[in-house]
């Protein structure tokens, strides 16, 4: 128990919004596990952040819990982890209705992902969407995490964290730690569209062929690999400037194995592009299909994953009560004391 409580906490979440790709499983998932042990670690499904896009209500409950199914099967281990689901922790949306009373509204509309949400979503330019970084400051502060890994796409999002948590204290006191990103080496940060390795790798891609999800069947996933844009020349060499696609193939091929990228240009040293396209997509594979097998195995027990996420939350909602109880001290709610 003393153990416990001298690690770091250590908080982050994903979106239930669609399949779930290599790209959150390279940027973020695959640490999640490997952090477990290191750090007190609180793992969320954030649905109420899914919402600020068009959601089939049907598919979105589907997908939280398949995504509970997935943090499983890529190793987190819900004895060591508190994994919940965000809606049923009522604390992130009351300390992100606080937060909201200092953030200024240009804070949120200079936020890169906003804007290009905006952009995608014209029909769809909702308050929650311009709102969404604050609920994931809430998110964070609510455990006092020191410690967020994400991919580098979320980079602006954890800069706000840090100002709003430096504002409030300076403001009312010292309430919130002040967390830091942990970011994957490298390109790892930052997989790139198979289609179009100048963007990023996205689940909400309307080309298929530029993400391969953590669900992807073999033949799915070798096919995307040999269709990967690449260049006209023929060497494997890692250089994301002038070789963007045959350097994200080669980060991708580094994750799943390990390897560093040295190592991984001596096994195609002399080998053409076909070639490294069928390994890439074969040592992806290979990686996924037991995650798939554990993740549908998972799937078969759902009163096994509804018992976890119950834990989850009621472990996540007495911490998060007891932050914004102090929150809500400092603002001078009334408390009848
Ligand atoms: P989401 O669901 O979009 O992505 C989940 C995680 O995957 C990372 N990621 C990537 N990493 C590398 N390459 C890519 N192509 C790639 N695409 C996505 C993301 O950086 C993220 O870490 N806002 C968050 C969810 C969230 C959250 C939080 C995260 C809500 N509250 C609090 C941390 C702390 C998001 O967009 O996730």
């Amino acid at each position: 128990m003393e153990e416990v409580q001298r690690k770091q906490t250590l908080f982050s979440a994903v979106q239930p919004s669609g399949a779930v790709t290599i790209g959150n499983y390279i940027g973020a998932i695959r640490n999640f596990a490997a952090l477990q042990d290191a750090y007190n670690c609180h793992y969320a499904v954030a649905d109420l952040h899914a919402i600020t896009v068009k959601q089939e209500p049907a598919a979105l409950r589907r997908n939280t819990l398949e995504l509970i199914a997935l943090f499983i099967a890529c190793g987190i281990d819900p004895e060591k982890c508190v994994l919940f689901v965000q809606s049923h922790v009522p604390a992130h949306c009351e300390l992100a209705w606080v937060l909201n009373t200092i953030t200024y509204p240009g804070e949120l509309s200079r936020m890169t992902q906003f804007k290009d949400k905006s952009a995608k979503h014209a029909d769809n330019v909702n308050m929650g969407l311009m709102d969404y970084p604050v609920l994931m400051v809430a998110d964070i502060l609510l455990y006092q995490a020191a410690l967020v890994p994400i991919g580098a796409d979320q980079k602006q999002h954890l800069e706000l964290t840090r100002d709003l948590a430096i504002r409030f204290n300076n403001r009312y006191g010292s309430t919130f730690t002040v967390p830091d990103g942990y970011f994957p080496k490298g390109s790892s940060a930052r997989i790139m569209s198979l289609a179009d390795p100048l963007k990023k790798m996205s689940k909400s891609d309307e080309n298929p062929n530029g993400f391969i999800t953590m669900g992807d069947d073999r033949e799915s996933i070798l096919r995307k690999c040999k269709r990967a844009v690449t260049d006209s020349e023929a060497e494997v060499r890692y250089d994301p400037q002038t070789k963007p696609g045959v350097s994200n193939l080669l980060t991708i091929y580094c994750a799943f194995t390990g390897k560093s990228t040295a190592e991984a240009e001596r096994d195609f040293a002399g080998k053409g592009y076909g070639d490294f396209k069928l390994a890439v997509g074969e040592t992806v594979a290979d990686a996924l299909a037991p995650v798939q097998a554990e993740k549908a195995r998972l799937l078969a027990d759902k009163a096994y994953l509804n018992a976890v996420m119950k834990r989850g939350e009621e472990a996540a909602a007495r911490i998060a009560r007891k932050t914004l109880s102090k929150v809500y001290r400092k603002v001078g709610f009334y408390t009848g004391e």
